[in-house]
């Protein structure tokens, strides 16, 4: 899991938005393995009493400064203790004293002790939030590296509609997995993704494809995501979520992929993750019917997309993925020696839409890695980290 090894301090504050909170913490406890101590404003316990959170992280929920659980300096023994300090959501008000230096409770003053490592998810009413003073504040601490999940517009709690609604889930949860599990060698560096099947017209209506789903790509671009990079994700027709924070390219035929990826040729490294349809029949304009009895349909083959890419960007590392039945090995490797790959991951055919992958990975200087089955996730991390090392 990837939080496994991290200690979060959760603040929670005075706002409409706290029960969001709750799913978060969850997350962050059950499915990213992080260890959570969660501080709650007095104002927050008006919202979510503190025993929700302590049910959930399995640890007592601090409020009070003074003589509540333990002793002594308790908020400097937080703030030292731990990894990152979260505020989410975060009032206006919580935000003011933090830019101010005001520490007149535990969770201010576990702030100040913190410093800039922090993530901060605002929330509340559009007026407040648009007001100068608000922003100002949010300004100074982005200034001195806090990192701030921007406020989203929508339906507001006060019966109007505008900016001050809590970032999505998803959004607050990668910029905490950002922040905690960043790799100088991928910060700001460019990492083009491509994901899911290409589709192959034979009429208006209906096409060649093949069973990927993209969910490999997307577990790529997540984690190169989470290490710094900055990432564009071109997939073809696939039904996941959009990764938030990713440059999203939508295609469909393989030629339209060329052309995109063509685009983003200063890309330092290539994971050639989508199954491209490569069998392209001659397209029929509007629909076949029966009556013009067609008996059969003509093929050529698609443009060698991984192969053109390298070609017009020498300097990129390029990584393909490859499906392959018979003489797996074997066909993997020439495929890597015959299209200028660095790397090359051998998948499963199993692996189609499955959570699951099965990796072998192999380099053009001759190493090979077996990564066992796991999470695409977890599997996807690693192939990141030995084309990151260089093999
Ligand atoms: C029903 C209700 C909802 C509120 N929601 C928010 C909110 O979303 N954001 C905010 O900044 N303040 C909100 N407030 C005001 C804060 O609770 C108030 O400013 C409080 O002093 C914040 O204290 P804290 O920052 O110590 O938690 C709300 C107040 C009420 C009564």
């Amino acid at each position: 899991m990837r939080l496994s090894d991290r200690k979060l301090l959760f603040g929670i504050t005075g706002s409409i938005a706290s029960y969001k909170a709750v799913y978060i913490v969850r997350h962050l406890v059950k499915n990213e393995g992080a260890q959570i101590q969660v501080v709650m404003t007095k104002a927050a316990t008006e919202f979510v009493r503190p025993v929700v959170f302590e049910t959930v992280t399995g640890s007592p929920v601090y409020v009070e400064m003074f003589g509540e659980v333990g002793f002594g300096t308790v908020h400097i023994d937080l703030a030292r203790e731990s990894d990152l300090l979260v505020i989410c959501p975060a009032t206006a008000n919580i935000i003011a004293k933090i830019a101010c230096g005001i520490a007149d409770d535990l969770l201010s003053s576990v702030a100040l002790v913190k410093g800039s490592n922090m993530v901060i998810a605002p929330a509340m009413n559009d007026q407040m939030y648009l007001n100068p003073i608000t922003q100002d504040n949010i300004s100074k601490l982005k200034r001195l590296g806090c990192v701030v999940v921007e406020c989203e517009e929508g339906d507001l709690a006060c019966g109007t509609t505008g900016i001050g609604r809590l970032a999505e889930e998803k959004k607050i949860i990668l910029a905490i997995l950002r922040k905690l599990r960043e790799d100088e060698r991928l910060k700001g560096k460019k990492v083009v993704v491509t994901a899911g099947p290409t589709r192959e017209y034979i009429d208006d209506i209906r096409f060649i494809s093949n069973r990927s789903t993209g969910k490999m790509g997307f577990a790529i671009a997540e984690e190169a995501l989470i290490k710094g990079a900055e990432v564009v994700l071109i997939s073809g027709p696939n039904s996941l979520e959009k990764i938030p924070y990713v440059n999203h390219v939508e295609v469909e035929t393989a030629e339209e992929m060329l052309e995109e990826l063509l685009e983003h040729r200063d890309a330092d490294y290539l994971f050639m993750v989508s199954a491209v349809e490569d069998l392209v029949p001659d397209r029929v304009e509007g629909k076949i019917k029966k009556k013009d009895g067609v008996s059969s349909i003509n093929i050529k083959y698609a443009p060698d997309v991984v192969k053109s890419f390298r070609e017009k960007s020498p300097g990129a590392t390029v990584v393909g993925f490859s499906v392959e039945v018979d003489n797996a090995e074997e066909n993997t490797r020439k495929k890597l020696e015959e299209k200028g790959l660095d790397f090359i991951a051998w998948n499963s055919p199993d692996a189609f839409a499955s959570d699951f992958n099965d990796i072998v990975l192999y380099s053009r200087s001759g190493k090979r890695w077996h990564l066992p089955k796991g999470k695409k996730n977890d599997v996807a991390q690693r192939i990141i980290d030995i084309v990151v090392q260089g093999g």
